[in-house]
Order: structure tokens, then sequence, then C-alpha cells
């Protein structure tokens, strides 16, 4: 795809991969608009970037998903890529039952229901637009789930399979469909889970990780991997699973 010149909306662009994504697409001379639930972030995502267009919205309720269309419909009608970035990941224990899912953040609505609803409410809009594009980011963890994030996983691995089924469903429309898969990035992400394993770092950072997503995306690779991710992407059943034993060893 080309990577200059469009109008592109990211969710969840205040910080961490979403923020590096709404960055490199400025730098790369592009009309960004960022949204997120925390006006305070968006405004500190702006002050650093004057340029960048910010929009309070939580993906995860209705009534925000269809204020931004009407939003983006009135001020940026030349609208051509969705970015469904916005996402949350929890640890969630079931040998306890079911309280823990109950307690927290709703990661079907946010990670899996909003994208797939967000990318149906706009695609009316981007057809027939120039380089129209929805790039969705799932994670690693969709290939190899988690134990410890076992919802996280299941979310990711759904979005995988619209990604790809939505790929195919718009071969004619002209809007093409990416999936970035990020393995493990220094972020926000999870922070109660973060905590828990000590604040490790992977030492990856997200403005070096959307570098290399970049080059993919203008090579128009449809699924972008990374390093772990990147491997995953090509493994076999065999490979999947010996991961799988690896990373939850001691979950
Ligand atoms: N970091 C990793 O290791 C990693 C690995 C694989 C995949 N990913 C995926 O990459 C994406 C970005 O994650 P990140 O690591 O950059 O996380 P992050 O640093 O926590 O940033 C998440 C962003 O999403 C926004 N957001 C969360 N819930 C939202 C909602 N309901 N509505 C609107 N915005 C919402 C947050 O802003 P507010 O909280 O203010 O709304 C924030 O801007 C996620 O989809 C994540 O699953 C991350």
């Amino acid at each position: 795809m080309e990577i200059s010149g469009n109008t592109v909306l990211i969710t969840g662009g205040s910080m961490g991969i979403g923020y590096a994504l709404a960055e490199t697409f400025l730098e790369a001379k592009n009309e960004v608009i960022i949204c997120g639930r925390r006006e305070k972030r968006l405004r500190e995502a702006q002050e650093k970037h004057p340029d960048l267009h910010i929009k309070v919205c939580d993906v995860a309720e209705e009534t925000d998903r269809t204020e931004l269309l009407k939003w983006i419909a009135a001020n940026f009608s030349a609208l051509n890529i969705l970015i469904n970035n916005a996402g949350v990941q929890r640890d969630i224990d079931f040998t306890k039952g079911i309280a823990e899912y109950l307690a927290g953040e709703n990661e079907i609505k946010i990670n899996l229901e909003a994208p797939i609803i967000l990318s149906g409410l706009f695609i009316p809009s981007l057809t027939g637009k120039k380089e129209a594009a929805i790039i969705n980011v799932s994670s690693g963890l969709g290939f190899v789930p988690a134990a410890r994030m076992p919802v996280y996983s299941a979310t990711k691995a759904g979005l995988h399979a619209f990604s790809m089924a939505l790929r195919h469903q718009l071969l004619k429309s002209g809007i093409k469909v990416f999936e970035v898969v990020p393995p493990a990035v220094d972020t926000e992400l999870n922070p109660e889970g973060r905590a828990k394993r000590g604040n490790f770092k992977v030492d990856l950072k997200p403005k070096e990780f959307v570098e290399s997503v970049m080059k993919d995306l203008k090579n128009d690779i449809f699924e972008i991997g990374y390093g772990m991710s990147e491997g995953f992407l090509k493994a076999s059943r065999a490979d999947l699973d010996k991961s799988f034993q690896q990373m939850n060893s001691r979950w």
C-alpha cells in the first residue's frame, strides 16, 4: 500500500503501539486521527504532535462508535484507512470459576467485537476510496495462546480468523485487509499482569516494531509479524504446539 497521503483513523492511538503508528504515519505525511477513552492521554499525545486529531471514544460502546462514524464523515470524509488497534489484556484464572472474568474489563467487546463492528460501520465509506485499507492489530497469542490470558488469546485468534475472512470478502471492493501480529512489545498493556511478573521488559520499543510494520505494509504483506510472532506465522501445527508447551510450562 501507499504509506503517504492517506487519512488514517487509529483506535487506541494515545499510547503504546497505536501512538507509535500515529507518529510514524504523521512522519510519512498522512492525516492522522486517534481515539481512546481517556481525554488526558489523547491531549498528551496531541501536545507532542499538534497535527494529530483526537476524539474521545470507547470502542466497546455502541453510541460512541456511531458518534465516531458521524464525526469522521463530517470532518474527515477522505478517511481511507481504519486501524483497529485498541485493546486490553487481562490475566484470568478460571480454576477459581467465573469471578475473575466477570470482575474486569470486557476483552471480548474491546478486542474482538469492536474491530468487527467498526469494520462493518466504515466499509461503506471506505469502498471506492484510493488505497483503502483496514488494518487489524491482533497478537502472537492468537496463534500460541497464553494460559494465563485465556480470553485475550481467544479474542486475538478470533480477530485473526475475522481478518482472513474479511480480506477474502473484500477482495473485489478494493479495500485491503492487513493483520499486524505483534510479539511482546514494551507498552502499558496489562499493567496488573506486568506488575505481577516484576515489570520485566522485552527490550522491544513500539517505535522499533512499527518501523518494521511500515516496511511490510508498503510491500503489501497482509499478515505482518516480527521476531517470535513472525515465526508463529510460518510455523507448522507441531511447532505451534511446542511453543505452547514452552510458553506455558510455568503458568
Ligand atoms: N504490547 C504488547 O506486548 C502487545 C503484543 C501483542 C499485541 N498487542 C496489541 O496491540 C494493541 C495495542 O496495545 P499496546 O500494547 O499498545 O497497549 P497500551 O499501551 O495499553 O495502549 C492501548 C491503547 O488502546 C486504548 N484503548 C483501550 N481500550 C479502549 C477502548 N475500549 N476504546 C478505545 N480505546 C481503548 C488505550 O487508551 P485508553 O485506555 O485511554 O482508552 C490506549 O491508547 C492491542 O490490540 C494489543 O492487544 C500488544
